[in-house]
């Protein structure tokens, strides 16, 4: 097991990377306030791994409610969060009453919602079990619920008392799940680490094979950048916004085509090579390390041509982006692989000049 720690001031906490993880009640406990918790999960993960969770509590005199959530992106919205409400009230749970978050980043980012308002906000603990949630989603406090309109747009920074990645249970997640995630993992050699994404090149097989060394170094080096960014500027008033990188055009992509119909990790990867051109397009990148991204990408299975959802669509989204500022949109952009900067003056011509038309 590998062990590192968001070093968040006031409420440093701990994220553990390994195998059989879910056994392990002496990491959970020891974070609970007391001897009940809320499980929340959904239909797919629950026949998967509810069980053993909780009788990993229950070997340690905790008392674990269930709530069960319907699966999908298209879920993430206010009728779920009600229903987890719903459920906490039905059961009395209190204010000590710890909420865990056993799934991908759809439940990740509702439990945390709903732990960030129940009762004025309650503990919670992250248990990612797709690849982009233990390397992005379960770790740095973004809580949100989407809106018609827009991604994540209802939310909260709130941070878990615990991250606990169980590396084995990437071992169930389908192909296309595994490779969204590893648009994350990219990101962050992309953004700010040329030696891991140099090591991504090197070692892309062996990820995308499930080798368990493999698949663990990713994620710590992934969990790595994101802790250092998130514990240098927590509520994104500065550095971690370029932990957005392909964000913008991925969100418009995925609230364009109907959420869940691009899974957001596949969204974000076409964002991301979007945005590599636009820094090219702008003088910035060159064509070499364009080229290296879109050859990692496709070696991660992940898609590289944009769907056309309409220049005016890619636009009204892109507008609505949390980044905006006094009406303009300000984008993650690359000057190369490893180093990234905030461009706030990109015209509407040249952002159109990237994208596909028809
Ligand atoms: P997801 O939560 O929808 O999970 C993907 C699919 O895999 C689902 O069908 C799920 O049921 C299934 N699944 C999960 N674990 C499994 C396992 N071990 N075996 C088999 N199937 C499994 O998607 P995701 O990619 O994990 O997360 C995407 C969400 O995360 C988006 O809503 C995005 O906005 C959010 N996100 C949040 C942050 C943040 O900082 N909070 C960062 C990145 C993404
Ligand atoms: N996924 C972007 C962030 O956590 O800031």
């Amino acid at each position: 097991m590998r062990t590192l720690t968001v070093d968040i001031k006031d409420q440093p906490y701990p994220i553990h990377i390994g195998p059989k993880l879910l056994d392990r009640g002496d990491l959970i406990v020891p974070h609970l306030a007391q001897k009940r918790a809320a499980i929340v999960t959904n239909i797919t993960i629950a026949p998967l791994y509810l069980s053993r969770l909780k009788q990993t509590l229950a070997a340690s005199g905790v008392e674990s409610i269930e709530i069960i959530l319907p699966d999908g992106e298209q879920h993430k919205n206010w009728h779920t969060l009600n229903t987890i409400y719903d459920a906490l009230i039905a059961h009395r749970c209190e204010r000590k009453t710890t909420l865990i978050a056993l799934g991908g980043g759809v439940v990740g980012d509702m439990t945390g919602f709903a732990a960030a308002t129940y009762q004025r906000g309650v503990p919670y603990i992250q248990i990612p079990t797709t690849l982009l949630a233990q390397v992005d989603s379960a770790v740095g406090g973004k809580t949100a619920i989407n809106h018609p309109q827009g991604k994540n747009m209802i939310g909260a920074f709130y941070q878990p008392k615990l991250v606990l990645a169980d590396t084995e249970t990437l071992a169930t997640l389908p192909k296309r799940e595994f490779s969204a995630g590893m648009a994350e993992v990219i990101k962050y050699g992309l953004i700010r680490d040329l030696p891991f994404f140099e090591w991504l090149e090197a070692n892309i097989e062996k990820v995308m094979a499930r080798e368990q060394a493999a698949v663990i170094h990713a994620i710590y080096e992934s969990c790595r950048n994101k802790a250092e960014v998130v514990a240098q500027d927590e509520r994104e008033n500065g550095i971690r916004e370029i932990l957005n990188l392909g964000h913008t055009f991925g969100h418009a992509i995925e609230t364009a085509t109907g959420y869940g119909t691009w899974l957001h990790g596949e969204a974000v990867a076409m964002g991301t090579i979007l945005a590599a051109k636009l820094s090219q397009q702008l003088g910035h990148l060159d064509e070499i390390d364009l080229s290296r991204l879109t050859a990692l990408s496709h070696y991660a299975k992940l898609p590289i041509a944009a769907p056309n959802v309409g220049v005016d669509n890619y636009l009204r989204l892109m507008a609505s982006d949390k980044k905006v500022r006094e009406g303009k949109i300000r984008l993650i952009l690359l000057s190369k692989i490893g180093k990234s900067y905030i461009e706030n003056d990109a015209t509407h011509e040249v952002i159109v000049s990237i994208l596909p038309k028809s």
